[in-house]
């Protein structure tokens, strides 16, 4: 089970909720310009209410499959979502290992934000949900996102061609992993 972590500055790191959608349509109307370049392609219909409500349901539904393990960062004081941190593609047996995935509000960049949360979802990821391994690609000009992996001990392990489709365009990426256990 995963618990809500508080976090530096009013921020709590939690699990996504049913009730999230109008929150995570204002953040990402706000940080539409933010995250283009790094994330896929989106329809208008994601940025609002009713497409932010269709998509936690679907990430409701991998969390129960066991597949995925959606987390979302929330300032208390104002309810306001200010990230999101997402385990995916989770496969058990020999491998134990996820895929991470995250941003941070472009307002609060530069702070430490997304290293300190990343630190937490190791620590959940060897002891809430004893996984292995978790592994990250980034595109290879996304200095800060490295920057962060870095930081919380990812290694790079190799490049990807043609990897994820992200801004419309199938493109490399750099792939690093965190060993959890020794
Ligand atoms: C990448 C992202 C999550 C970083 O969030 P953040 O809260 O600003 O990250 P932190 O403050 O913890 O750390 C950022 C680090 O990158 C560094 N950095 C920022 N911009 C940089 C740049 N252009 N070149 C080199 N380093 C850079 C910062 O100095 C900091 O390192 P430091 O603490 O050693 O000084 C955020 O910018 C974001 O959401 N970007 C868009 C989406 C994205 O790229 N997601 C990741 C996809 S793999």
């Amino acid at each position: 089970m995963i618990r809500a972590v508080p976090l530096a500055d009013d921020l709590v790191l939690r699990l996504l909720d049913a009730g999230d959608a109008a929150a995570l349509a204002a953040a990402y109307v706000r940080n539409r310009e933010h995250l283009a370049p790094w994330e896929p392609a989106r329809e208008d219909a994601f940025f609002t209410e009713q497409g932010q409500a269709a998509d936690v349901d679907a990430q409701l539904a991998s969390a129960v499959s066991g597949a995925s393990v959606p987390l979302t960062l929330e300032e208390r004081s104002t309810g306001r979502i200010i990230g999101r941190f997402t385990l995916s593609g989770i496969v058990r047996g020999p491998f134990q290992s996820a895929n991470l995935g995250y941003w941070v509000d472009g307002a609060r960049n530069g702070r430490g934000i997304a290293t300190s949360a990343v630190r937490e979802v190791l620590r959940m990821s060897r002891d809430e949900l004893d996984l292995h391994r978790v592994q990250a690609a980034t595109l290879p000009h996304n200095a800060a996102s490295q920057r962060v992996l870095e930081r919380n001990g990812f290694e790079r392990i190799g490049f990807a061609p043609r990897y994820l489709k992200i801004a419309g365009r199938w493109q490399d990426h750099d792939l690093f992993q965190a060993i959890l256990h020794d």
